[in-house]
């Protein structure tokens, strides 16, 4: 068991805190001149009115001193809070001893290997090798070549609403406009399937009277004649959907999926870059399903605050995969890995402890989510796993039209004003994540739902 008092001495006591007179302050403000001066606003964070001085566990503080409550993690990159002592001395110890090895071997990259392979879901488990990258997009780019030389076919399917990240060749699979529009044609040979998004259903049904129609589909355009999926090499789904609005798929679907994939010959890549290192609750999100993935793409919440990503494959079919014919300069840098290496350690330390308590503080934080917004109209559904939890903003519960930018803008304004960061996401840009560190207090979460609510209702 974790003690509470413990984790509150991963955090900056206190938060929130805002003592500037306005939000942002004024270093913050000559900062973010700055910065779209001189740096490509094509950046994920945009024009986002917020810079980050200092950050410790699930708090982040600004250069005017206002301190918040961290409800992004990063984007779940903070699995075990920012700037753990235990990374950071570990780190500091790595510093002095070897750095970069020319992708060569090197002696805690080895050791990351060994460990990654010991944390894998079944059907990987010590029965995988791994390529390492420095992002999710390094692993999912990587995973598409892998794919073309094992299988020899040049097709891959993956889902509306996916997001893969957005190099040429996983950005052929990220179906967000924003990504694609004026940037194509991408690389050929990519089928988009409908994602089980359950609140607002592709083909207008209800599960479980669906009988999970969506994933017969999927079956379907795998598995008839005629219907131009005669190529697939892979098939790659988020197991619960990040970008595209935090969407856990219902139960018994993926199952469905994977056999759809085994009767086509297809290989079944499971991209765990959001949703993976314990975020669910399960180290794996997939784990909270029966099946056992070919792939896993991996990154984010991996790396214990630095940039480590990577894909694992299983051993037989790494065996068709040429050596030198994927070459990376950064991979497997010496500091990365031993980060990565004591965030995996403080993950699954004890039983995995601090896992577990993802996926019961979750559970507490739905529900009070569900408690406090009761009678407003706005917040259409709750629903997620673990410290991935969407909050679907509408303009109204019975026709369900989702909430305008305008009002997701002011919400997000009024959310640092109260000393919180929280980010949007989804197909309409209404979903809010709640996904914190895996560290944060219960305090802390409790607060952060209180802000969020009184934030909603005076907007
Ligand atoms: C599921 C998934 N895959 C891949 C990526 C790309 O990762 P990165 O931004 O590290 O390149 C992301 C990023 O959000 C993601 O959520």
């Amino acid at each position: 068991m974790i003690e509470e008092k413990e984790l509150a001495k991963l955090s900056y006591k206190g938060a929130p805190k805002i003592i500037s007179k306005e939000f942002p302050g004024p270093v913050t403000k000559e900062y973010l001149d700055l910065a779209f001066d001189n740096e490509s606003m094509a950046r994920g964070g945009g024009r986002f009115p917020l810079v980050m001085a200092q950050g410790k566990g699930a708090t982040v503080k600004d250069p005017d001193g206002n301190l918040l409550i961290d409800i992004t993690a990063g984007v779940a990159v903070n699995a075990v809070g920012r700037c753990h002592p235990r990374v950071i001395k570990a780190m500091k110890e790595q510093m002095g001893t070897m750095m970069h090895a020319i992708d060569f071997s090197s002696v805690r990259r080895t050791e990351l290997a060994h460990k990654v392979a010991g944390i894998m879901p079944k059907g990987l488990k010590n029965n995988c090798i791994s390529y390492f990258t420095q992002s999710g997009s390094g692993a999912v780019e990587t995973a598409l070549k892998f794919v073309r030389k094992i299988t020899g076919r040049t097709q891959v399917a993956a889902f509306h609403g996916a997001y893969h990240g957005v190099w040429f060749g996983c950005n052929s699979l990220t179906t967000g406009e924003q990504y694609r529009n004026g940037y194509g044609p991408f690389a050929p040979g990519v089928i988009h399937l409908p994602y089980p998004y359950c609140y607002r259903c592709s083909f207008g049904l209800e599960y479980p009277k669906c009988e999970l129609q969506c994933a017969k589909y999927v079956d379907y355009v795998l598995n008839s004649p005629y219907t131009g999926a005669d190529d697939v090499g892979a098939l790659i789904i988020e197991a619960q959907q990040g970008e595209g609005g935090y969407v856990p798929p219902p139960p018994g679907y993926l199952e469905i999926v994977k056999e759809a994939c085994e009767k086509h010959g297809a290989l079944y890549i499971s991209d765990e870059v959001q949703a993976g290192a314990g975020r669910t609750g399960k180290m794996w999100c997939i784990e909270h399903s029966d099946v056992e993935p070919d792939m896993i793409t991996w990154g984010k919440g991996m790396g214990g605050d630095v940039p480590m990503g990577g894909l694992t494959i299983r051993k037989d079919l790494a065996q068709k995969i040429e050596d030198h014919s994927q070459p990376n300069t950064f991979a497997g840098n010496g500091v990365s890995s031993v980060a990565c290496m004591t965030n995996i350690n403080i993950l699954t330390e004890n039983d995995n402890a601090l896992i577990k308590r993802a996926g019961e503080l979750g559970e507490q934080i739905k529900t009070w989510l569900k408690q406090e917004s009761k009678g407003l109209q706005t917040i259409g559904d709750i629903r997620g796993r673990g410290l991935m939890i969407g909050i679907e903003m509408v303009k109204d519960k019975e026709t369900k039209e989702p909430l305008n930018q305008q009002v997701v803008g002011a919400i997000v304004g009024g959310l640092l004003e109260r000393g919180m960061v929280m980010v949007p996401c989804g197909r309409f840009g209404n979903v809010f994540r709640f996904m914190p560190p895996l560290v944060i207090t219960k305090n802390y979460a409790q607060k952060a739902v209180d802000i969020f609510i009184d934030t909603v209702k005076n907007i």
